[in-house]
């Protein structure tokens, strides 16, 4: 099969791109590198031994993505690329809304133009907001609270769209939880910009001290021990999980909404806990106020994903913590080479 994956070069979008490789399929990356780094797919090309092709573009760049289509020809396409932090999307709502929704039209569009009808959508979580029911499954009422949020919505909405709108379309909508981890060999990961935002990527941070201590945001929720607890889902069972939306797709038309998640909640306190032990050292941390947004649980209910795709997560939280270690220790500072 031929795959273009655009945001190939970032976290969960490096492993996929991998995965794809391996089975045999013919990838072209399309990314504009604004979150990622080049080396990220040198690091793919290494460990599958594979050559690999990408592009670098931007979504919104109708003429170099329309030749991207016109020579690379795909039967399917992974749409990864766009912006993902929360704070970013209240503070810069027009940007996010560009980059993401315009984006996705273009995409779309060209897609269309050249007969390209598979389409493997990243979504999130974040579309059910503050969810009533917990496990959420797929049935629950959408209401994202903040502007990425609604971003993922409104594509959602417009690929479903286009997909009625064909008789011959597919569109699979996967609702990631909380993605973590990195692949096995440590050579690749999540590398985030600045400050991480997220908790993973924060712990691992003060584990190989590049920060002093984890703050706990909230100690006061209803949970087994007051902090927010959250579906964590391994970046290498998300990864599975797109080739198994991918086949999916090639077999049935119209627009389905997958969660993506393991079904288990870990608390933050949890994660302290897995993450010390996996690496062997105490990570301190302090308990602080809430954050705005924040719920206090958020777990997936999976039976679908396991009914439609036929998957389901294999790794646990040791796994998750032990594989984010070791990307951390042997690369503290990520891709940027030169740090290292
Ligand atoms: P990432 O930032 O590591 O990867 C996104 C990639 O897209 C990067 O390589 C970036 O350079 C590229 N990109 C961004 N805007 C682009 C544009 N306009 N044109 C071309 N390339 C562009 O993020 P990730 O964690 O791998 O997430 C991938 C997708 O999954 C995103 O759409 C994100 O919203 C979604 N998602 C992520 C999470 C998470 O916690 N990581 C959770 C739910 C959903
Ligand atoms: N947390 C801390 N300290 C930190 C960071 C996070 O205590 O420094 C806590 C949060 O309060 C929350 C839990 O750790 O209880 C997880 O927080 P994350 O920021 O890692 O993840 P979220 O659940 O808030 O959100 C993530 C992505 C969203 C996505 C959502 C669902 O950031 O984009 O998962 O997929 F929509």
């Amino acid at each position: 099969m031929r795959v273009l994956v655009t945001g190939g070069a970032g976290y969960i979008g490096s492993h996929t791109v991998l995965k794809l490789l391996e089975r045999g399929d013919d990838v072209l990356v399309y990314d504009n590198f604004s979150n990622s780094s080049p080396e990220a797919l040198r690091r793919v090309e290494k460990l599958s031994g594979k050559t690999l092709t990408s592009t670098e573009g931007d979504l919104r760049d109708a003429a170099l993505l329309k030749k991207s289509f016109d020579t690379f020809k795909p039967d399917a396409v992974i749409h990864f690329a766009g912006l993902k932090a929360v704070g970013e999307s209240q503070a810069k709502p027009l940007e996010y809304y560009s980059q993401n929704v315009a984006g996705s039209i273009i995409l779309l569009q060209c897609m269309q133009e050249f007969g390209c009808n598979r389409l493997v959508f990243s979504s999130s979580a974040t579309v059910y907001g503050d969810a009533r029911k917990i496990p959420i499954d797929e049935e629950q009422p959408l209401g994202p609270v903040n502007a990425y949020g609604r971003t993922k919505y409104f594509i959602e909405e417009i690929i479903r769209d286009w997909c009625a709108s064909k008789s011959d379309a597919s569109s699979v909508l996967l609702r990631y939880f909380n993605p973590v981890g990195a692949h096995e060999s440590g050579m690749i990961g999540e590398d985030p910009n600045d400050i991480p935002n997220n908790l993973m990527p924060f712990i691992a941070q003060v584990a190989v001290g590049r920060r002093e201590k984890l703050s706990v945001f909230g100690g006061d929720y209803p949970t087994r021990d007051g902090t927010g607890e959250r579906d964590y889902i391994h970046v290498e069972d998300l990864a599975v999980a797109h080739l198994a939306a991918l086949d999916f797709s090639e077999n049935t038309n119209g627009s389905h909404a997958i969660n993506v998640g393991t079904g288990n909640g870990a608390t933050v306190l949890e994660m302290v806990a897995a993450f010390g032990a996996a690496a062997g050292r105490d990570i301190p941390y302090e308990i602080v106020a809430r954050r705005s947004g924040d719920v206090a649980q958020c777990i997936a209910s999976v039976s679908l994903a396991s009914k439609l795709l036929n998957w389901t997560a294999r790794y646990g939280l040791s796994d998750m913590c032990a594989s984010t270690w070791r990307w951390q220790s042997t690369n503290p500072t990520g891709y940027s080479v030169e740090d290292n």
